[in-house]
C-alpha cells in the first residue's frame, strides 16, 4: 500500500499561525515585534533563495527582519566584529549567519561568536551541548521541525529503531540526539544509528530502520530495496538537479527515490513540501522564544 504523506506545508502553516498570534499578543501589550537579523555572505544562489523564504516567513508572522549582504571577501575578524555589534544590540533577538560560508571563513568559529542567547538556528556549541544534556536551549530548526511532524501525525518514536543517514552538525547529529534522548515526553526514546559516508554497508542499516531520516545531500541515495515495509521516511535532501522543462532550469529533489520508496513506506515526506517549510516555521518559533526570553531568561 502506498505511503501516507507527511504534509510539512500544512503543519508549518499551523506553527506560523501560532507564532503570528503570539506576536500580535506582544504588540497588544505595547512591546516591539521580535527582530531577526540575517547575515548573507557572498552570493551563493541556493543561500539567497533560502534567505528569501526566511524573510518572507518573518513578514507573514509579524517578525521584523533585516538582511545584511556582506562581500564574500570579508575577513573573519570583520565578520565577528559585526556579529559582536549585533550581540550587543537590544533590538535584535535572533542572529542568523546563512551557511555555507566562503572557504576562507571557519563556520564553527563564526557561529561561536554569536551570543548563544540569540542563536535562533541552534548551531552554537552551547545550544548543541545543552541539547545533548537535555537542558533548555535553542534547538536546530530542521530536526526540531521533524519532531513536530512526528507529534502532529502521532508517529511514535519510543522503542523504535531510528536510522539517521548523514552526520552533519546542523541536521544529522542533533536529530540523532533528539531521537535517542530518554527524557522527552513524546518523542525520543528510540534506538538510534547514525550512518555517514564511511558507513560500509548502508543497506544493512537502512533495511533495519523503523524510522529513516535521510540528510546526506545525494539524490536517489535511498531506493526501495534499501528499506523495509512500513518504514517512516523523512527526506531532508534538497538537491537541485537540471530540468530543462522547468522555467528555472532545475528542479528540487530529495535524497530518497520517492516513487519507489513510497510504495513500501507507511509515511513519507515529499520534496518539496516536507521538511523545508518546517525548518522555516521553527526558525520563526525560535525567534519569538528569543524575544520573549523564554529559553534564556534574563
Ligand atoms: N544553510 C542550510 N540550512 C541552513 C540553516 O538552517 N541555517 C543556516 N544559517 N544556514 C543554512
Amino acid at each position: 500500500m502506498p505511503a501516507q504523506l507527511i504534509d510539512g506545508l500544512l503543519v508549518a502553516a499551523g506553527i506560523k499561525r501560532e507564532v503570528q498570534a503570539d506576536v500580535a499578543g506582544l504588540l497588544a501589550r505595547g512591546l516591539r515585534p521580535p527582530h531577526l537579523r540575517v547575515l548573507l555572505i557572498g552570493s551563493h544562489p541556493a543561500s539567497k533563495a533560502y534567505v528569501t523564504s526566511k524573510v518572507r516567513a518573518c513578514a507573514e508572522v509579524g517578525i521584523t527582519s533585516d538582511t545584511e549582504i556582506l562581500p564574500d571577501t570579508i575577513s573573519e575578524k570583520s565578520l565577528k566584529a559585526r556579529i559582536a555589534e549585533l550581540n550587543a544590540d537590544d533590538e535584535v533577538d535572533g542572529i542568523l549567519v546563512q551557511l555555507p560560508l566562503p572557504d576562507h571563513l571557519t563556520p564553527m568559529s563564526v557561529i561561536e561568536s554569536i551570543d548563544h542567547r540569540k542563536d535562533v538556528d541552534g548551531f552554537h556549541p552551547m545550544n548543541v551541548g545543552r541539547l545533548a544534556l537535555n537542558m533548555p536551549g535553542f534547538r536546530s530548526c530542521t530536526p526540531a521541525g521533524i519532531q513536530e511532524l512526528f507529534k502532529h501525525y502521532m508517529i511514535p518514536t519510543k522503542a523504535k529503531h531510528a536510522v539517521v543517514v548523514g552526520a552533519s552538525n546542523i541536521v544529522g547529529t542533533p536529530m540523532a540526539l533528539m531521537l535517542s534522548r530518554e527524557h522527552d515526553s513524546y518523542n525520543g526514546k528510540a534506538t538510534t544509528t547514525i550512518c555517514h559516508k564511511y558507513t560500509k554497508d548502508l543497506t544493512a542499516h537502512t533495511i533495519a530502520a523503523d524510522i529513516l531520516i535521510v540528510a546526506a545531500g545525494q539524490p536517489n541515495l535511498i531506493t526501495a530495496p534499501m528499506v523495509k515495509e512500513g518504514v517512516v521516511v523523512v527526506d531532508v535532501g534538497m538537491n537541485r538537479v537540471a530540468d530543462h522543462t522547468s522555467e528555472k532550469g532545475y528542479k528540487l529533489v530529495g535524497d530518497v527515490d520517492f516513487e519507489g520508496v513510497s510504495q513500501k513506506a507507511s509515511w513519507i515526506t515529499p520534496v518539496p513540501g516536507g521538511v523545508g517549510p518546517m525548518t522555516v516555521a521553527m526558525l520563526m518559533k525560535n525567534t519569538l522564544l528569543s524575544a520573549k526570553k523564554a529559553v534564556y531568561p534574563d
